[in-house]
């Protein structure tokens, strides 16, 4: 087997690096945040020669969580863990004073006044700005906005809009006085039952590495940092901190680094949280060939690496590893690195790369600038874009007869379902967002001037306020700890109430919602990915009684991930999948339902008939490891969570999403792309700038609006490759845009440039991206089945687009990695 050793003693840089910021003075208050800069002089390697080896672990090793914790939640914590502070001690001290800097953030890094080293604020996302809403003896609130969950965000297929959303949510973390952001999130929706998947974006990376890309660059357009996240292939809860995933280097690369490696390329995010599962072996905060190898040197990325909270088991070989920053750190840490140093196990120049890293992103940080932040960020323009980002990832599943925009007439409204009243904005654990407020789906409809039919809303009302008071408390210590909301489980419904509504009401809409989150993978039951009888009857029941009336009933999925529809999607006449849209969820809802927006959301993950049809399922989350028991001593003593050791194997390889679907013919409910809109869009005019690819193709299409009603559309660029040497999925996208606001029978020619690596395919014997000679098929689709034109052109020779190193093979020898 081929072995690659690493060049894991990097030098501090040869030349000094002075940091010359020249703007000062001159009013903070109206100034922008570029010149609200202070005059400072920097030289990160004189102040590395001057610091001790224990201020060094102090800066690499973060401040710890010391989070305010209602008794009750405390009690839930193992005892061991449940540390407080020593504020006496000067560490302490310092350490009490950085965490009033803002409170609520998950992670804090250390200050040095006497260097310059100030303090870095690390803030959770990806839905908007983790931090808490009201602080002890402080006038005022702090709330953040819920933006739409990274999947909604997706669903728009619109990188400006990210861009947008990045901006408004950079805003927020500049004027809240964060300094980074643990956002984006962009692990791939590898299987429909991932707790975190509506944290991530899509099932397709080429679609997140460039909605990553839009949010990075819009968040840091702020000057205020990100950090991508997980890093690498965590694609389950279930015991995510010990799960080694096993998989090829070809999966490795095409799939699951792919949306990381656009981001680095086209971004440069601040800083990447590595993830908290093994990869082939060896933790990812501990593995030298991913996080220097790969990140670094082919990649280079030049910010610094965190661990995510208590990740991996060996802190030296973290460090080692280019793995910078431990969070959220312990006492006990920085000991364990001062030691490390003093016997030799750890070279303080290893170290000194370390913080070296640290200080080059604190330099660009707001608070190393002195920007003085107004905890006034513009909420209400957020909370517009937030509305329009919701509408426009909102996707129209079904619409019989054009049951949807609603007709004129329709004025009073039956809401069905307790998640109408009780709309979910985001889902739980670490990305979970507190916002001032959810407009429900009920108060969307209000504030669009709608009556809702207030004997139904009684009704529910009582059930919720009832169902609340005995809703048991989470069982699950991470929901406990970070929160989030539970959908409110279907009441029984009484056929009679459906028929009462059906005789005065114009039209019904029902909710369905479910949510997920950190710390839980979803289930393949009813309740959870299928829906429960319930629900079932309350859909049938509703649609048959209004539609004896000759009235329409209208489902509305205010879902986290996922869900089976196959068996129900043809009972009522529209189907709209909102996902969990952020703070405006109803007036976005309501905007679309009464027309006001046309929905131009498509899917970016499938929806499959049945939960067992996805390739991941009899893999997912995998097993425990044989001969190893449950009761496993705790390898990092940070965590609270268990970790047996497990062992997943991506067997599917790249066969994950459509790319398996299509290739291996497995009917689907609705396949990745698709999306109605309430007008129609014609496509013509394709044209390729060449047949003969040599390094770049430039297509070019018209799409016309064909319909009624104004409306965007986006649309999809797959291609078939030859498979003469590799095997190939029957379609891969390669491209997508989306159209403007486009009147009816208004025109938009959309251009696309196409280069070699767009369409290359990780050749593992090579250790090289390889775009193979032969005839490639280029099909133009309004999703990945509704193809609308297609051509050809041809590669006459092989094309080597990047040679890289051969590394993470699924059968490297650790032991050699860690020494
Ligand atoms: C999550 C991260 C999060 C961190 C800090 C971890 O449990 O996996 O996504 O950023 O906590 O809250």
């Amino acid at each position: 087997m081929e072995k690659k050793l690493f060049n894991i003693k990097p030098k501090l840089r040869p030349y000094k690096i002075f940091i010359f910021v020249l703007l000062s003075g001159i009013a903070f208050s109206c100034s922008t945040p570029e010149e609200q800069n202070e005059k400072k002089e920097f030289d990160i390697s004189s102040v590395i020669e001057k610091m001790s080896v224990e201020e060094k672990a102090r800066l690499v090793v973060g401040t710890g969580m010391y989070l305010p914790l209602p008794d009750s939640i405390k009690a839930m914590i193992p005892e061991g863990l449940r540390k407080e502070l020593d504020t006496t001690t000067a560490y302490g001290k310092m350490v009490t004073k950085i965490r009033q800097y803002l409170p609520g953030t998950a992670g804090v890094t250390a200050e040095f006044p006497k260097y310059g080293i100030t303090s870095q604020t690390l803030a959770d996302g990806p839905a908007g700005l983790r931090i808490s809403p009201v602080r002890e003896g402080k006038e005022g609130t702090f709330y953040a906005t819920a933006f739409p969950i990274a999947t909604v965000l997706a669903s728009t297929w619109d990188t400006d809009l990210i861009e947008n959303v990045g901006q408004a949510m950079g805003e927020e973390v500049l004027e809240y006085g964060a300094d980074i952001i643990l956002a984006p999130g962009l692990n791939l929706q590898r299987d429909p039952l991932n707790g975190r998947n509506f944290e991530y974006y899509s099932e397709d990376p080429l679609v997140t590495g460039k909605m990553a890309s839009a949010m990075i660059n819009g968040i840091q357009s702020n000057g205020v940092g990100t950090s991508i996240k997980h890093f690498a292939v965590n694609n389950q809860e279930t015991n995510r901190l010990s799960v080694n995933t096993i998989l090829s280097e070809r999966a490795l690369r095409e799939m699951y680094l792919k949306g990381f490696e656009i981001a680095v390329k086209e971004s440069q995010p601040w800083t990447v949280m590595s993830s908290y599962n093994k990869v082939n072996g060896l933790y990812t905060s501990e593995d030298p060939e991913l996080l220097i190898t790969i990140l670094r040197d082919e990649w280079g990325f030049d910010g610094y690496v965190m661990t995510d909270w208590g990740g991996g088991s060996d802190i030296v070989a973290q460090l080692k590893a280019g793995n910078d920053m431990i969070q959220p750190g312990s006492p006990e840490q920085i000991q364990a690195v001062v030691e490390a140093v003093e016997n030799g196990e750890l070279e303080e120049n290893i170290l000194d790369t370390n913080v070296e890293r640290i200080l080059s992103v604190m330099v660009k940080t707001p608070r190393f600038r002195g920007y003085e932040n107004s905890n006034k960020p513009d909420l209400e323009a957020h909370a517009a874009i937030t509305r329009q980002a919701a509408t426009d990832g909102m996707i129209l599943l079904e619409n019989k007869d054009n049951a949807l925009p609603f007709e004129s007439s329709v004025k009073n409204i039956a809401a069905f379902g307790a998640n109408s009243y009780d709309f979910i904005s985001g889902g739980t654990g670490s990305g979970d967002v507190n916002e001032a407020y959810t407009i429900s789906l009920i108060e969307g409809l209000q504030k669009a001037d709608y009556e809702i039919d207030e004997e139904l809303k009684d009704i529910y009302d009582n059930y919720i306020k009832k169902t609340r008071a005995n809703q048991p408390p989470p069982e699950n210590l991470l929901t406990a700890l970070l929160g989030g909301k539970q959908p409110i489980p279907e009441m029984e419904l009484d056929e009679s109430i459906a028929k009462e509504m059906a005789s005065k009401s114009d039209i019904a809409l029902i909710t369905v919602g479910r949510n997920a989150g950190e710390g839980d993978d979803r289930k393949a039951e009813a309740g959870d990915f299928y829906l429960n009888d319930k629900e079932k009857s309350m859909i049938e029941m509703v649609t048959k009684a209004f539609h004896a009336e000759g009235k329409k009933a209208v489902v509305i999925l205010n879902i986290a991930g996922v869900i089976e529809t196959a068996s129900w999607k043809n009972i009522p006449d529209a189907v709209l999948c909102s996902w969990l849209p952020g703070q405006e969820a109803g007036n976005s809802v309501v905007d679309v339902l009464s027309g006001k927006v046309n929905p131009s959301g498509k899917l970016a993950i499938t929806f499959p008939t049945t939960y067992e049809d996805a390739s991941t399922a009899k893999n997912f989350p995998g097993s425990s490891v044989k001969g190893e028991t449950d009761d496993k001593e705790d390898e990092s003593g940070f965590s609270f969570m268990k970790r047996v050791p497990w062992e997943v194997i991506y067997e599917e390889d790249i066969y994950v999403g459509y790319r398996y679907y299509q290739t291996f013919d497995v009917p689907v409910s609705y396949e990745f792309g698709y999306g109605k809109s309430y007008t129609s869009f014609e496509y013509s005019n394709l044209t390729l700038n060449t047949d003969s690819f040599i390094d770049q193709l430039e297509i070019t299409v018209d799409i016309k609006n064909a319909g009624q009603l104004a409306g965007k559309e986006v649309v999809q660029i797959y291609v078939k490759a030859p498979s003469d040497q590799l095997e190939k999925p029957e379609s891969q996208l390669i491209a997508f845009g989306k159209t403007s606001l486009l009147k009816p029978n208004a025109s938009e020619k959309l251009s696309f440039t196409i280069a070699a690596k767009d369409l290359a395919s990780f050749d593992e014997t090579n250790s090289r991206w390889l775009v193979e000679s032969g005839e490639y098929t280029i099909r133009i689709g309004a999703s990945s089945q509704d193809i609308k034109l297609t051509d050809k052109f041809f590669v006459k020779e092989d094309i080597t687009v990047e040679n890289v190193n051969k590394v993470m093979t699924p059968n490297r020898d650790i032991e050699l990695l860690r020494q």
